[in-house]
């Protein structure tokens, strides 16, 4: 079974955003460095990016039909959408938030996750290794 990998919006323009927050690198080096790293742990990835709400809970539906284990960065949805909470709360396989910066010690309106209170837990502030580290975590969480 894949673990399914979704990132939400203005994630595939990585290179663009500020660098001191998000590491400087570009979205195929992120995708390219959490396929190798899960090569390495002998786990199978299918990692998609989307700036549509709609196409998430979609791909949402889909991993809850099929069970499928999730890792999520919802980005900026992350402190808003209901729509993506609820259809997170259907999953009935793990699910890990992650995110690249730390967003407690960010903005106020970053402080909120609506999506938190839904998934086994989150990793944030570690940059590409926080995608890593849910890796190695989920790995645990199905054995
Ligand atoms: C983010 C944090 C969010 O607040 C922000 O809107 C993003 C990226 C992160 O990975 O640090 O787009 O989810």
């Amino acid at each position: 079974m894949k673990i399914l990998i979704i990132n939400g919006p203005n994630l595939a323009r990585l290179d663009l955003r500020d660098a001191d927050i998000y590491g400087g690198f570009s979205y195929p080096e992120l995708s390219d460095l959490v396929t190798k790293a899960a090569e390495k742990l002998g786990i199978l990835v299918d990692i998609r990016q989307s700036d549509s709400e709609s196409e998430i809970i979609q791909w949402l539906h889909e991993a809850a039909d099929s069970k499928q284990p999730l890792i999520i960065n919802p980005a900026a949805f992350t402190h808003y959408s209901y729509a993506i909470r609820d259809a997170v709360s259907m999953l009935k396989a793990p699910a890990i938030e992650v995110h690249l910066s730390n967003p407690l010690s960010r903005e106020e309106f970053r402080h909120t996750s609506v999506v938190s209170g839904v998934v086994n837990g989150t990793i944030a502030g570690f940059g590409v290794q926080s995608y890593i580290l849910a890796l190695h975590a989920m790995q645990n969480l199905l054995n």
